[in-house]
């Protein structure tokens, strides 16, 4: 994937955006490459909106540089940078029919009108809305009227689309198979993409890379795998993912779930303890141990689960492990 004659598409260097209350994020420095999907991810406050305005010039910026395709856009106001943004809120006008919503930027930009319904055909077709031209946005659900937004800002064919939290109003189940149709359409028209959600799943699950922030700075930059298998931090580890925690030893010990294994009966000198609670949750199972005073969580295949019931003697053993400092617990 890592391919080093990748171009550079957007490009933030030191940028500070600090708001008169002094919030704000500071130092921010990030290469999208071309085509690629990059997922900022961090808690409700961390800073996510805040840089994705910035790069689409609704906030402007007191230090460092926005560029796209090497050019400076932070001169330039939200309608003159080649950025489009989906916002959380579908913002489709309520009196325009579906079609009247999609044409609006092309008009604008003096489209003819047999290539606007061109457009918005073929569009309509990417997003799987096809025939809907003629519907009104209250005519249609939460998921339907989300791919109606993201249609209208890949109809402006933007360099850089921006996707702020676009499905966090949806249901679980839609959530997943918007999802599943972005990473198609992304793919499908090699657009770059900035995306950013607090769903660590989501973000796992679309992105080529993901940027892990906190209290408005980057924790960590990297794959999905990379993050999950090497994280940088233990804020970055208790995020991303689940994991158990132990302290020992003036040392903070890491386990992923699925690195705990359960063993039958005790075993002296091991890691000895009872079966708390077991959850199954699909194909796997979820089991809690108290060892203790301590619960380790571990998920285990549901073929694996037998005889293994709620009160049982069992010992575990740890595959992989991962250590952080206990100060400053960076
Ligand atoms: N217009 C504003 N004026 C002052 N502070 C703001 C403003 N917008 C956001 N903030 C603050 O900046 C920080 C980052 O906010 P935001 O970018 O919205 O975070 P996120 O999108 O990750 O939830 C928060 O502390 C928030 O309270
Ligand atoms: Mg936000």
């Amino acid at each position: 994937m890592v391919n080093p004659e990748r171009k550079i598409k957007l490009c933030i260097s030191g940028m500070d955006k600090i708001y008169d209350n002094g919030d704000g994020v500071r130092n921010i420095n990030l290469d999208v490459y071309n085509g690629e999907l990059v997922t900022m991810l961090g808690p409700s406050g961390c800073g996510k909106t805040t840089i994705l305005r910035t790069i689409g010039g609704f906030l402007s910026i007191e230090k460092g540089d926005i560029t796209i395709d090497g050019k400076s856009i932070t001169g330039l106001p939200p309608e003159k940078r080649p950025t489009a943004m989906v916002f959380q809120s579908y913002n489709l006008w309520p009196h325009m029919s579906i079609y009247e919503n999609l044409a609006f930027g092309l008009k604008l930009r003096k489209i003819p009108k047999d290539e606007i319904a061109r457009r918005i055909e073929a569009m309509l077709e990417l997003v799987k809305m096809s025939g809907s031209q003629k519907k009104y946005p209250g005519q249609l659900s939460g998921g339907q009227q989300q791919r109606i937004a993201i249609a209208r800002s890949l109809l402006l064919q933007p360099e850089v689309l921006l996707l702020d939290e676009p499905f966090s109003a949806l249901d679980a189940k839609i959530r997943m198979q918007m999802r599943e149709e972005l990473k198609k359409i992304q793919s499908e028209l090699g657009i770059t993409v900035v995306f950013v959600t607090h769903d660590q799943e989501e973000a796992m699950a679309i992105s080529h890379r993901i940027v892990v922030m906190n209290k408005g700075k980057f924790e960590q930059v990297g794959t999905p795998t990379e993050i999950y298998d090497n994280p940088a931090s233990k804020y970055v580890a208790s995020f991303i993912g689940e994991m158990n925690f132990l302290n020992r030893d003036n040392k903070i010990i890491a386990v992923r779930p699925e690195d705990v294994k359960i063993l039958r009966g005790f075993k002296e000198g091991a890691i000895n303890g009872t079966v708390r609670t077991i959850m199954i949750l699909g194909h796997y199972v979820d089991v809690n141990i108290q060892w203790g005073e301590e619960v380790l969580k571990s998920f285990i295949p549901r073929t694996e689960l037998s005889d293994l019931e709620v009160g049982g003697k069992v010992h575990v053993e740890f595959g992989k492990t991962l250590e952080f400092p206990v100060e400053g617990s960076s």
